[in-house]
């Protein structure tokens, strides 16, 4: 990691800095440059692609450029890096290249077979959405809305996640899943049918009473019986164990009961975004830069890889908690903003580098010695999100 901030240094693109007036806050409008910079290296790589059912970079793999298919998950955080990029600048070419790479995971709004679809056109036609109020991506968001709704079972009060490793579970719900109810609230918000609305709340209700434990720590993945709703069993996927606390798990459990509060205002979604922020922040393993491991229960720990990701996601849902949480604002602050100053000093790529990712050092799925210590996509969204998000205080 040395390595990397003297690189970033050497490139003239420390951001802050400890000759900086103010050491510990990102630089929002240098880190806005960089991200330019690497988009448009990214944008020049992705003409190399003649693939054209590969529509999104995701990662590097042996230092190529690993592109994905639009069913892929991480399918809409390209075109959402775009999309916040033009947030950023207002500039018609961004706002170009933003539609071109949204355009080819629309068709996604049919595709049932998986809960993704929050991840997926949310956070690509949702974003631009909000940018341009654009009437053909508000018809995207209300059919994808409808299409998720078919995976929710009344019986367990929750959506299912997959559909994949039926040997193992058989109705499965991940933390993950918290993401994607943004989609559902804002097609009761666009249409006036409160149908995605309930759908949603009884989701972020039952994932309340069943994947946390009494610290506020969730597991990865409960598994439903489709026809009792009973809890069959509670695992793991991506995290060290059934029993540890997954790094992005927690991010998405912070970043989903946040959101759930902005459009409800139920004050028990509040506190458990409370709760999920305190059980973060007082880990002992928590790292003193707030860029999580991988697991804050991984064996190896100070000898195991960070996920850059989950840092972001946290600083991402932070800001807007601050908003929220009167008691807790100013706290709140302080921690996003060391976490984006960590992003932006230790953690970014060199420009020029990383076919143009943005940060550097995400862990994918260390079980499946999957995506280690890599740049991802969805890293880099969530970074850009906190950045705008900062910007706007
Ligand atoms: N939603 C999958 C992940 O966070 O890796």
């Amino acid at each position: 990691m040395k390595n990397i901030h003297i690189a970033a240094l050497a490139a003239g693109l420390f951001i802050g800095g400890v000759n900086s007036s103010n050491a510990q806050k990102v630089n929002v409008k240098k880190a806005f440059q960089h991200a330019e910079l690497q988009t448009d290296l990214m944008l020049k790589e992705l003409t190399a692609n003649k693939n054209a059912n590969l529509v999104s970079p995701r990662t590097l793999e042996k230092g190529e450029l690993k592109l994905v298919a639009s069913k892929d998950w991480t399918s809409g955080f390209f075109p959402g890096v775009l999309w916040y990029l033009y947030e950023n600048d207002h500039s018609a070419k961004r706002m170009k290249e933003a539609k071109q790479f949204t355009v080819p995971i629309e068709k996604e709004k049919d595709n049932g077979t998986t809960h993704d679809m929050g991840f997926k056109v949310y956070c690509s036609v949702g974003t631009g959405y909000q940018l341009t109020k654009d009437a053909h991506y508000k018809e995207v968001l209300i059919e994808s809305a409808k299409t998720l709704s078919t995976r929710f079972n009344p019986k367990t009060g929750v959506i299912r996640s997959w559909d994949h490793s039926r040997d193992k579970w058989v109705n499965p719900t991940i933390i993950d899943n918290m993401l994607n109810l943004e989609l559902l609230f804002e097609a009761t918000r666009l249409t006036g049918d409160s149908s995605f609305y309930k759908i949603a709340v009884s989701h972020a209700n039952t994932t309340m009473k069943n994947h946390f434990r009494a610290d506020y720590s969730s597991y990865h993945v409960v598994d439903y019986d489709p026809n009792t709703g009973a809890v069959l069993k509670r695992t793991t996927h991506q995290g060290y164990s059934d029993a540890s606390a997954w790094a992005r798990g927690q991010a998405w459990g912070l970043y989903g009961y946040t959101m759930c509060y902005r459009y409800t205002h139920n004050v028990a979604y509040l506190k458990q975004a409370e709760h999920i922020a305190h059980y973060i922040f007082s880990h002992p393993n928590m790292p003193k830069d707030l860029v999580p491991y991988w697991d804050f229960n991984a064996p190896g720990i100070p000898n195991e890889p960070r996920d850059a990701s989950a840092a972001a996601v946290i600083s991402s849902a932070l800001y807007e908690l601050s908003a929220y949480s009167k008691a807790n604002r100013a706290d709140y602050l302080k921690k996003a903003d060391k976490i984006l100053y960590s992003l932006s000093t230790d953690y970014i790529a060199p420009v020029g580098t990383a076919k143009g990712f943005i940060l550097l050092h995400s862990t994918g799925s260390k079980p499946s010695n999957s995506e280690v210590d890599v740049p991802l996509s969805y890293g880099d969204y969530y970074y850009l999100e906190a950045l705008n998000r900062k910007a706007k205080l």
